[in-house]
C-alpha cells in the first residue's frame, strides 16, 4: 500500500522575503559585501545544482554515492531507525541507498526530507513514496539553521536517523556549524544517530576546479542568485557583467565562492530603497564550501554531543562519511 505524503510549511512565501530582505542589506551594506547562500536555491538553482551533481569534476556527489552504496547495510544496522530525517534532502537521490537499506532490515516506516526548496522537497516526497510503498513521507518545508525543533518528533516516528549528506554542513561558517550541530544534539533523544557527509581537505587544483567546472554549470549557479534578488526585490543586477570566482583558501581550508563586477557599476534595488555602487573588479562573497580532516569534524561532533562511531573514506579518500550517536 502506498503510505502517506505529509508536508509540513514553516517557511511561508512572506517569511522567506522578510529573510530575504533582511539578508541583502545586510550583506550588500557591509563591507566587504557578501550574499547569503541559502536563497541559491529556487527552482532554477535546484536545477542547476542537480546538474553539477553530474559534472566530471564534481567529485563529492560520485565519492559519497560509493561509500552509501558500500555501507548502507552497516548504516540501517547501526541505526535500527524507524525514520530516517534528511537535512537540506534535495532531489533525496543518493538517499535511495539508505532507504534500501533501511527497508532490507525492516525498521523503516517515515522518511522525512527537510529542505528550504518547497517544488523541489514536493516533488522528491512524492517520488519516494511511490517508490517505497509502505513508508510515510513526512516532509518539512523549513530553515536548518531555524527550524530544528519542528522536526518530525519520536512519539510518532521511533528512532531516528538524521543524515546530512552532500558535504552541505561546509556551507555553514564555523560558528554557525557550531550552533547547528549543537540545536540538532538538542532535539534528537540519546541513542539516536548522525549521518553526517563532509568534504575533505586535498589538492588545491581539484577543488577548485569542482568549483568552477569547464561548462560553467557552477558559474551560473552563482549567477542565479542574482536573478533571485531581481526577481523578489525588484534589483537591476545584470548577470553577465559579474564574473563566478572559486578560490581555495588555505588558512581557512574552505573554497570561497566569489561574485567579481566586470567595471565599475551601480546595482539598484528598489524594494529595499538600496542603490548600490561596485567598483571595477570588487568581488562579494556568495558562499563557502569548507573541506575537513577526521579530527576537527571528530572534535566538532565531541563539542556539540555526538561521539563519532564510524568513519568511512571512499576508496580515493576524498569524501567522508561518518556516523555518531548522540549521547
Ligand atoms: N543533499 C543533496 C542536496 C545538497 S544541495 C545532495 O547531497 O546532493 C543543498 C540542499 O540544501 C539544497 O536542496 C538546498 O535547498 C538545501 N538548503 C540549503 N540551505 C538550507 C537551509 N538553511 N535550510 C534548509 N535547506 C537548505
Ligand atoms: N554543498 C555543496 C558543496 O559545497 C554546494 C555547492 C556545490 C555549491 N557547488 C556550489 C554552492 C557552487 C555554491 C556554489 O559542494
Amino acid at each position: 500500500m502506498t503510505g502517506t505524503v505529509t508536508i509540513d510549511v514553516h517557511l511561508d512565501p512572506d517569511d522567506m522575503e522578510r529573510a530575504l530582505r533582511e539578508d541583502v542589506r545586510n550583506g550588500l551594506t557591509a563591507d566587504p559585501k557578501t550574499l547569503p547562500p541559502k536563497w541559491f536555491y529556487d527552482d532554477r538553482g535546484s536545477q542547476l545544482f542537480d546538474e553539477i551533481t553530474r559534472l566530471p569534476e564534481y567529485y563529492p556527489t560520485r565519492r559519497e554515492r560509493e561509500i552509501l552504496d558500500a555501507r548502507a547495510g552497516d548504516i540501517a544496522r547501526a541505526s535500527g531507525a524507524h525514520t530516517l530525517v534528511e537535512l537540506g534532502s534535495g532531489t533525496s537521490t543518493k538517499t535511495r541507498l539508505l532507504l534500501d537499506a533501511l527497508r532490507d532490515v525492516g525498521t523503516l516506516e517515515v522518511f522525512a526530507p527537510f529542505d528550504c526548496s518547497e517544488a523541489t522537497l514536493r516533488d522528491a516526497g512524492d517520488a519516494i513514496a511511490d517508490a517505497y510503498p509502505g513508508v510515510d513521507v513526512h516532509g518539512v518545508v523549513g530553515d536548518f539553521e531555524r527550524h530544528l525543533a519542528l522536526l518530525p518528533g519520536t512519539e510518532d516516528t521511533g528512532t531516528r536517523l538524521v543524515a546530512f549528506l552532500g558535504g552541505t554542513i561546509g556551507n555553514l561558517a564555523p560558528a554557525e556549524r557550531a550552533k547547528f550541530l549543537s540545536e540538532l544534539a538538542g532535539v534528537l533523544t540519546e541513542g539516536e544517530h548522525l549521518l553526517l557527509g563532509t568534504d575533505l581537505v586535498k589538492d588545491r587544483d581539484r577543488l577548485v576546479a569542482a568549483y568552477d567546472d569547464s561548462a560553467g554549470v557552477t558559474a551560473a549557479f552563482n549567477r542565479n542568485v542574482l536573478d533571485v534578488i531581481n526577481r523578489s526585490l525588484g534589483a537591476d543586477f545584470a548577470p553577465a557583467r559579474f564574473t563566478h570566482v572559486a578560490a581555495w583558501n588555505d588558512e581557512d581550508e574552505w573554497i570561497e565562492m566569489r561574485l567579481r563586477s566586470d567595471g565599475a557599476q551601480h546595482v539598484r534595488i528598489v524594494d529595499l530603497g538600496l542603490d548600490i555602487a561596485f567598483a571595477s573588479g570588487e568581488e562579494m562573497r556568495t558562499e563557502i564550501s569548507a573541506k575537513f580532516r577526521r579530527e576537527g569534524v571528530e572534535a566538532e561532533l565531541a563539542e556539540a554531543g555526538f561521539g563519532l562511531e564510524h568513519w568511512w573514506t571512499d576508496s580515493h579518500g576524498d569524501f567522508a562519511l561518518s556516523l555518531s550517536t548522540r549521547h
